[in-house]
């Protein structure tokens, strides 16, 4: 069977990244780098990077970009990625985007990738909200990385909630702020604030009193990072993985302990006053522990859709 000329020009490119990820994968990448161009990159202005990779790529033959109707710029950003991939960087960065909730939330290099498993106990603990009656509610996202989490939060739930995110890094909170723009959802805060800090009780405090905490912290210890994939390793910010004190749970205990002290006590007992991430069973014992020794005298905990245990909640419930 004659070979199509699209094909043949995608053709060493798709080699490349199956030796990469494998057969599947790699098919199902190139396609999404492939709309991606297509849809996005219809014009040389539309992306800064593109000129740079252009240039790289400016000996290639003219006739291959015609083939597939893609523009040369076109073709040497879909080049570029394909190196990228197969040097480890992860789609949503070489894509820049990625959907969390009703939020496009942009990615960027090394602010934590939005994952799946955070999207669906944030999407479920919206619809909790929302079920519960609460008029008004007060949440800070503490750890709030790209944004996702209260901003998800925040399009599900509209002028029901007020919320405020808080992060040590200055690039997340860049990245926040912009996803905040592009997502229009202006009544989000975004504020950079250590959490191990002297001053992180006082500064919330300052803003507060808060109905509802919630967290993505960096759950990752030492030992568990240097067995990350390369993809996670080389790329994404370590310390959005492992806290500064190399101690999970010492730093979800100071979560707990922060939340006691910024939290109001009015919540309805059905809700959740501190909620959360973890990084699977061996963390639930310690992170209980945590909530109950700061004034949470019931827990729960979600599992993801994998059956790992992800959330725990924390509540105050009547005696
Ligand atoms: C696992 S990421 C979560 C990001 C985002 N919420 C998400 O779910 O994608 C953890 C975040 O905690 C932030 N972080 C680490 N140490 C912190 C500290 N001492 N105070 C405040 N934020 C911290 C990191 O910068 C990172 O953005």
């Amino acid at each position: 069977m004659p070979r199509s000329p699209a094909n043949s020009t995608l053709g060493p490119l798709l080699h490349k990244l199956t030796q990469k990820l494998g057969d599947q994968q790699a098919k199902n990448e190139l396609r999404w780098m492939v709309d991606h161009v297509r849809t996005k990159l219809t014009h040389p202005a539309a992306h800064p990077t593109i000129h740079k990779a252009a240039r790289v790529w400016r000996d290639q033959p003219a006739d291959k970009a015609e083939r597939m109707r893609l523009t040369q710029v076109q073709w040497a950003w879909l080049r570029q990625a394909v190196r990228d991939r197969a040097h480890d960087k992860p789609l949503q960065y070489i894509l820049g985007k990625q959907a969390f909730g009703r939020a496009t939330i942009f990615t960027r290099p090394p602010v934590l990738i939005p994952r799946w498993e955070t999207e669906e106990w944030v999407l479920r603990l919206a619809r909790m909200i929302g079920d519960s009656g609460e008029k008004a509610l007060r949440v800070v996202d503490m750890c709030s990385g790209s944004g996702c989490v209260a901003l998800a939060l925040k399009l599900e739930l509209g002028g029901l909630v007020d919320v405020l995110g808080v992060d040590v890094s200055e690039a997340a909170v860049a990245l926040a702020l912009e996803n905040r723009k592009a997502n229009h959802a202006g009544g989000v805060r975004f504020k950079r604030l250590d959490l191990a800090s002297r001053e992180a009780c006082a500064e919330l405090t300052k803003e507060g009193p808060w109905d509802m905490i919630v967290a993505n912290p960096p759950y990752v210890t030492p030992q568990e990072y240097v067995e990350l994939d390369p993809s996670v390793r080389d790329w994404e910010d370590k310390r959005a993985l492992v806290p500064d004190s190399d101690d999970p749970m010492g730093f979800i205990r100071r979560l707990a302990e922060l939340a006691s002290e910024v939290s109001c006590h009015t919540l309805p007992s059905c809700l959740p006053r501190l909620v959360v991430e973890i990084g699977g069973s061996h963390q639930v014992e310690a992170t209980q522990q945590a909530m109950h020794d700061n004034g949470l005298n019931a827990t729960e905990v979600w599992k993801d859709m994998a059956g790992t245990d992800r959330v725990v909640l924390g509540y105050s419930k009547p005696k």
